[in-house]
């Protein structure tokens, strides 16, 4: 597939069939992470694949943490979460200062390669942020105390969504 192509293509799925992803699917996904750009080089990234009862629980932790909170997008994000059989969650590495804002923008560039890869590989993905109303609790279940930037939910689709609206280029040219 052309990368013009997967731009346009790559969606927010968040509808998954009932299909597991192999660990080399999911490895060819973090090759393409491991090749972001990052400032000073630093690559301050680490990737956790998890599946199964593990997920579920986080899943289920977001839900209940959640669903007493009017008009938070949460706990459906954790009802995706447990539909989709591969949660890859994003660390940030040795958290400094002088380097975070380049670190989690270097973060957000390698998740956007993940997810333009999937497309790729005709795989369905969904960039979670609200796992960050969990990041503790996620900590502690996965064993991890480094800093959890965002999850991302994998696997094969189940929903061809329309594409969502955009602003138009002369909204976001400025003159
Ligand atoms: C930093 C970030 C965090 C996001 N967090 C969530 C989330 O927690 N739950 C969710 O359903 N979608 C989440 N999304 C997906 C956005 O809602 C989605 O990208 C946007 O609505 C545009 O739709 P599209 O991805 O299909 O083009 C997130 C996207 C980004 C970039």
């Amino acid at each position: 597939m052309e990368l013009k192509e997967a731009i346009e293509k790559r969606r927010s799925i968040r509808k998954y069939e009932e299909k597991e992803v192999s660990d080399e699917l999911i490895e060819e996904l973090i090759e393409a992470a491991r090749l972001a750009p990052s400032g000073h080089n630093r690559q301050p990234w680490q990737f956790q694949i998890v599946r199964g009862e593990i997920k579920d629980k986080i899943a289920d932790t977001l839900y209940e943490k959640m669903i007493s909170v009017e008009g938070s997008t949460a706990p459906h994000t954790a009802t995706v979460m447990k539909e989709a059989p591969v949660l890859l969650v994003v660390y940030l590495t040795e958290e400094n200062e002088e380097n975070f804002l380049f670190d989690v923008l270097s973060i957000g560039g390698a998740i956007e390669h993940i997810l333009l890869r999937a497309t790729d590989l005709g795989l369905g993905s969904l960039w979670i942020g609200n796992t960050k109303y969990i990041e503790k609790e996620m900590q502690e279940i996965l064993g991890n105390q480094n800093r959890i930037v965002s999850t991302v939910a994998i696997g094969f689709k189940a929903q061809e969504p329309h594409a969502r609206p955009r602003k138009s280029l002369s909204e976001i040219l400025v003159k």
